[in-house]
């Protein structure tokens, strides 16, 4: 008996010490030490499919469910690429009114391509990660990366320019820092969203190899460099079926063929179709207009095609659970990444560094497109009256615009900066035209008197000694605004008119243009000195005016080209079907000649080239040469060249490198960017440039082997200033 008692009392002991220990010990999806594959199938074996499902879509405006019962976060996400956007209400398109969602406006990624320095594209990267953490944001739905087709495309001023060598090897930093801080970035829009017309509808052709070339570049750069965890789906189409969940786009290129493990989330209603959705990539689905019917059904999330209407394929049978689980475990591991990675940051907001970049990035990016009789720099004290005219010396730009409007905390506006740097009693100011509110769906006519407005700048310029005109475009609808296109290239609300009578008056005046897109400048020959400024968010006026002033060198250069007429344009000139399409298809006839590589190659003379921009100095480039004559595919290219800053201020100059084959067995343009580098210099200084090239990024996609070809040909590098200023060339031999 003594014998049963005892082992009675060892097994409940036993016992004991299992449950405590099953009480204590920790489910493997919440060990940290545990690989996280083996995490993430935990988490997914302990889901019921309603939990599952609940993962693949929205349950508010900007946020998913997470799974509750396992302690799985909700995951949130904010706009956008240049800020993080202020809070809105769970369930409607209204901003929520909070007092402390405030942010730091940092430059559009416009700006920031301008700037050609892929070292601020990191820190603004880390910025903004900074800002979306301190916020609680998990992902930040930026950057937007899609290529500069037209002048017209209202998003442009998000996007980053015409070319993709530049786009790519400034989104990886990017990229990268955001994530650094255990935010997850979400490249957009993926694919082909190169204009806002027809946006939600329009079906894209296009050829592989334009593909290819242009406009995959920066999202597989993202992808395989950047490492990015999650992408954004157009609105638009690709083989008829919509980007967001897209067979061969995001199953086989994105997925398979580049290898991306993060999350594919919808555009805010870029969903149409369960089944396509489960089958074709989608894995989470935000702001479906599920009705289909109106712009949006009240708290109509278990209406989304991912959620009920998924379940019950599921439950039926009709589709397997195994699509479920593929969407989760990725959806899950982005949880990984960022909101349960409890080594995470904690993230800052409006800190001085955020602000001192902000200006950073908005000096190097402004472009001197013209400088004449030393108009700039405006040294302090050497004119008495300084006439500021224009409204977008004062409007606040980082509002309006669509998705990716913002509430800067402040907004130094141009005038502000302008004042602050030459003293009240020297500036004058008078708006000279208006545009109405920055209103998203409207055009609103001005409140004002437009020959009133004239008439009074007019006056204003008349006794000044030097007149700086700020204008643009804006964020109102058919500007620089989601949603829609502009209807033409010119500078709206009668700018053009305005800035020939001040010259009447006045013909000391500059011109600086505030906008995301290129605009007709019929006034130029008659203005001595002009600036292609961008929306440069917070410190708008601070930047302007250090660089007006002399206080910083200009260093940035055109992230796209600025043709004559619109019709030289490459999307324009081959007229309707190329843009904007007959409302069903568009067909990029273009192909892969965009911007300067048309221009080029069509011997069509743009009115400012891609990477053009001037300085207060003036820089000698060497000769160029290489470490070889003849190389393998498989080789790199070494290619080095002197710089020398010949004036008396310190600058810097994004020196580029082009390549051209010689005898191609396809139509090739005639050069393409394969390298930039930014190099400062002092005053007299000169420096040996070194650059490093692979010749394997000199091939061409051929779409008949659907592969990337180097072929045994001469090919000859350019080092130059600009896409239209070769300084020199080296022809090499690749024999492979
Ligand atoms: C918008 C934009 C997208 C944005 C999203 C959320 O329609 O196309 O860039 O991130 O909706 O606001």
């Amino acid at each position: 008996m003594q014998r049963y008692k005892l082992l009675i009392s060892v097994i409940f002991s036993v016992g004991l010490l299992l449950n405590l220990y099953s009480q204590t010990e920790v489910p493997v999806y919440l060990d940290e030490g545990k690989p996280i594959k083996d995490r993430i199938e935990d988490a997914l074996s302990r889901m019921t499919l309603e939990e599952k499902v609940a993962m693949c879509h929205a349950q508010s405006k900007f946020s998913t469910p997470g799974c509750p019962r396992l302690g799985i976060p909700e995951i949130w996400m904010s706009d956008g690429p240049h800020g993080v956007r202020m809070e809105f209400d769970w369930d409607d398109w209204l901003h929520a009114g909070w007092t402390n969602d405030s942010c730091t406006a940092y430059p559009a990624l416009t700006c920031l391509a301008a700037t050609f320095n892929p070292d601020l594209a990191y820190r603004y990267g880390y910025s903004l990660g900074e800002e979306a953490r301190f916020r609680k944001k998990d992902i930040i739905l930026g950057p937007g990366v899609n290529i500069y087709r037209t002048p017209l495309s209202g998003r442009n001023f998000e996007y980053m320019g015409e070319d993709p060598y530049l786009t790519s090897a400034m989104v990886v930093p990017y990229i990268q820092g955001v994530q650094k801080n255990g935010v997850a970035a979400c490249m957009k829009h993926f694919v082909l969203n190169n204009q806002e017309k027809w946006r939600d509808t329009i079906n894209v052709v296009v050829s592989d190899r334009a593909l290819n070339e242009i406009y995959f570049p920066a999202f597989k750069a993202g992808v395989q460099k950047g490492n990015v965890w999650a992408v954004m789906g157009a609105y638009n189409k690709y083989k008829n079926q919509y980007c967001s969940h897209n067979e061969i786009l995001i199953n086989k290129i994105l997925k398979t063929d580049w290898g991306f493990d993060g999350v594919m989330v919808t555009d805010w209603g870029s969903a149409h179709n369960t089944d396509e959705a489960a089958r074709y990539g989608l894995d989470l689905e935000m702001g479906s207009w599920t009705n289909g019917l109106t712009w949006g059904v009240s708290s109509a999330y278990d209406n989304y095609y991912l959620a009920t209407p998924f379940l019950d394929k599921i439950r039926s049978g009709e589709l397997p659970e195994s699509l479920v689980d593929e969407k989760v475990r990725r959806i899950l591991l982005l949880n990984f990444r960022t909101n349960m990675d409890r080594s995470r940051t904690y993230g800052r907001k409006l800190t001085t560094e955020h602000k001192s970049l902000a200006i950073r990035v908005a000096e190097e990016g402004i472009v001197l497109l013209k400088n004449e009789n030393n108009f700039f720099p405006i040294l302090e004290g050497k004119y008495k009256k300084i006439a500021v005219i224009g409204e977008n010396a004062i409007k606040k730009l980082t509002q309006g615009g669509g998705s990716s409007e913002l509430k800067p905390k402040e907004e130094v506006s141009p005038l502000q900066g302008i004042i602050n740097r030459y003293g009240t009693e020297n500036v004058v100011y008078s708006m000279g035209y208006a545009s109405g509110a920055p209103d998203y769906n409207n055009v609103l006519p001005s409140p004002f008197d437009a020959d009133s407005l004239l008439h009074a700048a007019v006056e204003v310029a008349r006794s000044a000694d030097v007149v700086i005109f700020i204008g643009g475009l804006n964020k109102n609808k058919h500007q620089d605004c989601e949603g829609d296109d502009r209807l033409n290239m010119d500078l709206p609300f009668g700018q053009d008119k305005l800035i020939g009578e001040l010259l009447k008056v006045n013909k000391n005046t500059g011109v600086i243009i505030v906008s995301g897109n290129a605009v007709s400048m019929p006034w130029l020959d008659k203005v001595d000195g002009v600036m292609q400024s961008w929306y440069l968010g917070s410190e708008a006026g601070t930047a302007t005016a250090n660089i007006i002033s002399g206080n910083t060198n200009p260093s940035g250069k055109l992230p796209f080209s600025i043709p004559k007429k619109l019709e030289d344009n490459s999307a324009h000139y081959l007229g309707e079907k190329s843009y904007p399409g007959d409302g069903t298809n568009q067909y990029y006839l273009d192909d892969i000649l965009v911007g300067y590589r048309w221009h080029d190659t069509k011997k069509i003379a743009p009115l400012f080239p891609f990477g053009y921009g001037l300085s207060y100095t003036t820089f000698e480039y060497g000769k160029i040469s290489t470490d070889k004559k003849k190389y393998s595919e498989y080789e790199s290219v070494r290619v080095s060249f002197t710089l020398t800053n010949k004036g008396k201020v310190d600058g810097a100059e994004s020196v580029q490198l082009y390549m051209s084959q010689k005898s191609p067995s396809a139509m090739r343009p005639a050069k393409e960017l394969k390298g930039f580098d930014k190099v400062f210099l002092k005053a007299g200084e000169t420096k040996v440039v070194n650059m490093t090239v692979e010749v394997k990024d000199f091939a061409f996609y051929d779409e008949k082997t659907g592969s990337w070809v180097v072929e045994n040909d001469d090919f000859i590098l350019h080092n130059a200033a600009s896409s239209g200023d070769v300084k020199s060339s080296i022809t090499i031999k690749i024999l492979n």
